[in-house]
């Protein structure tokens, strides 16, 4: 049997050009062209090395394109990939995302190896608040439930009642059946949120240092300059989200594209993002608002093929905080997604 830990750097060999061309199209307005040769021997050896280990490689929408259309065999937003763990069938699953997204699938699928090509592809909102904050608050607001966005730690998680995505923020609230809720940690999807349901919330001061950048000047500007709809994401300012069209989540504004074509459009969210979706509606014309994220940056084709040959980074979570943490990703899964969101 093949040592895996000691396969060659992939390389260039012609056939690549004939074997990937329908890939090369798809990626041909989406990376610099010249580019397309240096991913491809990555891309190849990847989808081998994948088959020999029976891994099922999931990508967020916010990986680049040479990952998501290259090698991801489950692509989707924080709520999909956490679904898409929950009933994997593979014993392993790589995770390419960031850290938190690799964590819920750990929780929802205990038994399965979980890996992270990068574990340092960390996360704003995660980072913005500890186990022993929420415990803090609690103690505030004695008796209110605390509802924590899908974007937090496993520690934040097992001291929650329930988790939530910008897919269903809304609906998980209302689910709880009380008058007033914490909300944690993201200040902006929080107030949001607030906008649309008569639950009062207790809100948090985190922000995603990606979606806190645009600006209503420039969601103004692109209406004006290009004539363009505007869609963002509940994570940018209410400054922003004032000047929109439409306001959801990842899937969501996949959806409202699919239903509303329209001629232009401005992805008011991250930049791999909006790459990704542009290739589905080859119709519409998008102007590209440029934040990465540099967390999900991180995952590169090249810590992918190193995380399948050696086996790393695993997922490790202590067995009580992922039992607990377990009970309130799964008060989401029943709930689901919203329909329009
Ligand atoms: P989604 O829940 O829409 O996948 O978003 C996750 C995220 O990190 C947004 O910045
Ligand atoms: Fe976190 Fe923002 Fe990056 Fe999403 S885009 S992973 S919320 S820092």
């Amino acid at each position: 049997m093949t040592d895996l830990a000691t396969l060659p750097v992939p390389v260039w060999r012609d056939e690549l050009e004939h074997e990937y061309a329908a890939l090369a199209e798809r990626l041909e307005p989406l990376v610099p062209c010249l580019e397309i040769p240096l991913h491809l021997p990555w891309i190849d050896a990847i989808n081998k090395l994948k088959k020999q280990r029976g891994a099922v490689i999931m990508a967020h929408s916010y990986q680049s394109p040479e990952i998501f259309h290259g090698v991801a065999d489950i692509t989707g937003d924080s709520l999909g990939l956490a679904q898409a763990a929950a009933n994997c069938d593979s014993d392993l699953i790589v995770l390419c995302g960031v850290h938190f997204m690799a964590e819920s699938a750990k929780i929802l699928a205990p038994e399965k190896t979980v890996l992270i090509p990068d574990l340092e592809a960390g996360c704003s909102l995660a980072s913005s608040i500890t186990a022993a904050d929420v415990r803090a608050l609690r103690a505030q607001h004695p008796g209110v439930p605390v509802v924590s966005y899908a974007n937090t730690s496993a520690a934040v998680k097992a001291e929650s009642d329930a988790i939530c995505t910008s897919a269903n923020a809304v609906q998980m609230v209302e689910s709880i059946g009380t008058d007033k809720v914490i909300f944690l940690p993201d200040e902006f999807l929080g107030r949001h949120v607030a906008s649309q349901t008569k639950v009062e919330l207790v809100l948090w001061h985190g922000r995603c240092e990606v979606h806190e950048k645009f600006t209503g000047q420039q969601a103004r500007h692109a209406r004006e300059q290009f004539g363009a709809k505007l869609v963002a994401h509940p994570e940018c300012s209410p400054e922003v989200l004032a000047e929109v069209d439409f306001v959801g989540s990842t899937t969501a504004m996949g959806k409202w594209l699919e239903r509303e074509k329209p001629a232009r459009v401005a992805l008011i969210t991250e930049c791999s993002m909006a790459d990704n979706l542009r290739s589905q509606f080859p119709a519409t014309q998008f102007i590209k608002p440029c934040n990465l994220c540099p967390h999900m940056q991180r995952i590169t084709l090249q810590n992918i093929y190193a995380c399948l040959r050696d086996m790393k980074h695993v997922i490790e979570i202590p067995a009580d905080v992922s039992l607990r943490a377990r009970a309130a990703l799964e008060r989401m899964l029943a709930v689901g997604r919203r329909e329009s969101v």
